[in-house]
């Protein structure tokens, strides 16, 4: 993907927002700026729901009038969401805005029409010098645009407890092969190596092993055509993903991506695999990045940043469209990403916000992002470079080969 980072001489903060030109529905927000929102994501658990209230907060200084009405559903990665979310969109009953993420994922709302494209607001608030260059390709579908960014997300990372690793005389693997090496060691002392929770939870290891294993062109490649998912590098590395999956507790996995998180600060398990809103749960938990918890980034994958990015919609057919802009102007907001991101565990889109809010593990984060020589690949479970279909269909195909083991079967599936 190659982002290119230009620093940006534009100052920050809100526009004054003239509404465009276009059809407004019945709603609306009054004379006195009174109104309503209504916000669908999947942001109600620990960890996240701060996130959300943090910016629910800066949108409600901004826009006092405005009611903001939480529709968030829980369950990782949004899928309980999703599947709500598919049904009120073919009812024609959308909520004002949505969650969905940066890159390919959105391609079957665009084509179904159920969005509206949202590049007004992208000259009015002049986004595109605010972002980086990479980020905007990936929100772009055929030169339009059809949501907001508020963050960077990154993928690829292996959580540990520091106290767990440094009693079995451990540091953080450098390759799923060493991985596999200290998983030996750390079950004869009845540790669990690494633990993890549902199917999606599953393809995030899946697609942090494929990094580590074929770097970062080859994980690009499965995406765009160039990597055969039949050559022999490929077959190895799900071969070694069901190895790294036999070292974990899959047939008793948890629930969700906290409870198996929360086996590492247990010290029952000695690391998970998960994106950085890990970091914002941990701390909810009262732990202390580097005591209580730390992090490196997933075997083989050091100087990569597997991103994706939280963005919001606006639908056709919005009850309360002008506040929905005001929404989606919030969430590109300097004051927004500045409020979110750090709760959030995540780290500015916008190019102009204040890098300094971001401690601890945040600051790591955000100094990796903004190094010109960190490389930039997109995340497959968290919508950045397979369309809604094929990811579908790598679903049910990780879901029978996590049972029949069948690398060939699995890549076929897979492969588009
Ligand atoms: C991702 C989302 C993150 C986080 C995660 C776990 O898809 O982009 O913001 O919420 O799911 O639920």
């Amino acid at each position: 993907m190659g982002f290119s980072r230009r620093t940006l001489l534009v100052a920050g903060g809100l526009t004054v927002l003239g509404l465009p030109g276009c059809a407004v529905s019945g709603d609306e927000i009054g004379e006195d700026g009174s109104g309503k929102v209504e916000v669908f994501s999947w942001w109600a658990g620990p960890g996240e729901k701060e996130g959300l209230e943090a910016l629910v907060a800066d949108f409600r200084r901004v826009n006092p009038g405005v009611e903001f009405d939480n529709a968030a559903v829980a369950g990782g990665a949004g899928t309980v969401a999703r599947t709500v979310l598919a049904t009120r969109l073919e009812n024609d009953d959308p909520p004002d805005s949505y969650q969905a993420h940066a890159g390919l994922e959105l391609d079957n709302d665009v084509a179904a029409g159920y969005l509206e494209d949202v590049r007004y607001l992208y000259d009015q608030q002049r986004w595109r010098e605010r972002l980086p260059k990479g980020l905007v390709e990936a929100l772009t579908f055929d030169g339009k645009i059809y949501s907001v960014p508020v963050n960077i997300h990154r993928a690829n990372l292996l959580w540990h407890n520091p106290a767990v690793l440094k009693a079995h005389g451990l540091t953080p693997p450098i390759s799923w092969s060493q991985f596999l090496s200290q998983a030996a060691v750390l079950r004869g002392k009845g540790v669990l190596p690494l633990s993890i929770g549902p199917t999606w939870t599953q393809k995030h290891l899946l697609e942090c092993v494929l990094l580590g294993e074929l770097g970062a062109d080859g994980y690009t490649g499965l995406w765009s055509g160039a990597t055969d998912w039949k050559s022999a590098p490929v077959q190895e590395a799900l071969t070694l993903f069901v190895r790294v999956l036999d070292q974990s507790d899959v047939a008793t996995a948890a629930g969700d991506w906290q409870p198996a998180l929360d086996k590492v600060v247990a010290g029952t398990a000695a690391y998970n695999v998960m994106g950085d809103w890990a970091d914002a749960y941990l701390r909810t938990k009262g732990l202390a990045f580097q005591q209580g918890y730390s992090v490196v980034a997933s075997p083989g994958s050091e100087k990569v940043y597997d991103f994706l990015s939280d963005s919001f919609t606006l639908p056709r057919g919005a009850p309360h469209r002008r506040a929905a802009e005001r929404w989606l102007i919030e969430c590109g907001s300097v004051s927004g990403q500045d409020a979110f991101n750090p709760q959030k565990g995540s780290v500015p889109a916008r190019l102009d916000a204040d890098k300094a809010k971001h401690t601890g593990y945040l600051a790591q984060a955000i100094a990796e992002w903004t190094d010109s020589s960190t490389r930039v690949v997109g995340s497959l479970t968290h919508g950045v470079v397979a369309g809604t279909k094929r990811s579908a269909a790598i679903d049910a195909a990780l879901t029978l080969f996590v049972q029949d083991r069948d690398t060939v079967r699995f890549a076929a599936a897979a492969s588009g």
